[in-house]
């Protein structure tokens, strides 16, 4: 029993640890571990939010009018914006909030919502879920600040 209190102890230190080594360095990128800077361009940006932090809360609400309808049961789900288009091309606050990684989750998030405005009714809740799925691969990476955000979208 002491020898199993020991090592939930020292499991326990070397969590703690790797997540401070974390925020560090992801505080090295600019952004921090509440993500501010990642949430709050216009203070790193005089001439206000990005072209891909615009996009975002477009796609953010865009994500919440695809929440209610389907938990409306509505017939058929808004379509994909045109804007969502311009996802690789639209300049970025930061060029290092972008990595090597990002058209390709980018491109998969294009298709997840394609999928979603398609599928049928007893599909929705799960194809809903991969879309947040998308936002948080890309997130998870790339700009952590609204994780937290994101998190709320999921269907349980
Ligand atoms: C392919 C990668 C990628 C995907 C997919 C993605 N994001 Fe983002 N997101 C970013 C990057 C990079 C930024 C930082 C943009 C900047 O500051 O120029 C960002 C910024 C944001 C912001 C902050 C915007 C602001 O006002 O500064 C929010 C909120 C956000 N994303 C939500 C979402 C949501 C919700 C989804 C899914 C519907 C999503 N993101 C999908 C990469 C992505």
């Amino acid at each position: 029993m002491k020898k199993n209190i020991i090592t939930l102890a020292s499991l326990l230190l070397i969590l703690v640890f790797s997540c401070g080594e974390k925020s560090t360095s992801t505080a090295k990128d600019g952004t921090d571990s509440t993500g501010k800077a990642c949430l709050a361009p216009s203070d790193r940006n005089p001439n206000g939010a990005s072209e891909l932090a615009s996009l975002m809360r477009v796609m953010e609400e865009q994500t919440e009018i695809w929440k209610k309808e389907i938990l409306e049961n509505t017939p058929a789900l808004s379509p994909v914006p045109e804007s969502f288009s311009t996802l690789k091309t639209a300049s970025v606050t930061d060029a290092d909030m972008k990595n090597e990684n990002f058209d390709g989750f980018a491109d998969d998030f294009i298709s997840y919502a394609n999928t979603l405005v398609a599928s049928k009714p007893e599909d929705r809740k799960t194809a809903f879920n991969s879309l947040v799925g998308g936002c948080m691969t890309c997130h998870t990476q790339m700009c952590p600040g609204p994780i937290k955000r994101i998190n709320k979208f999921y269907f349980e």
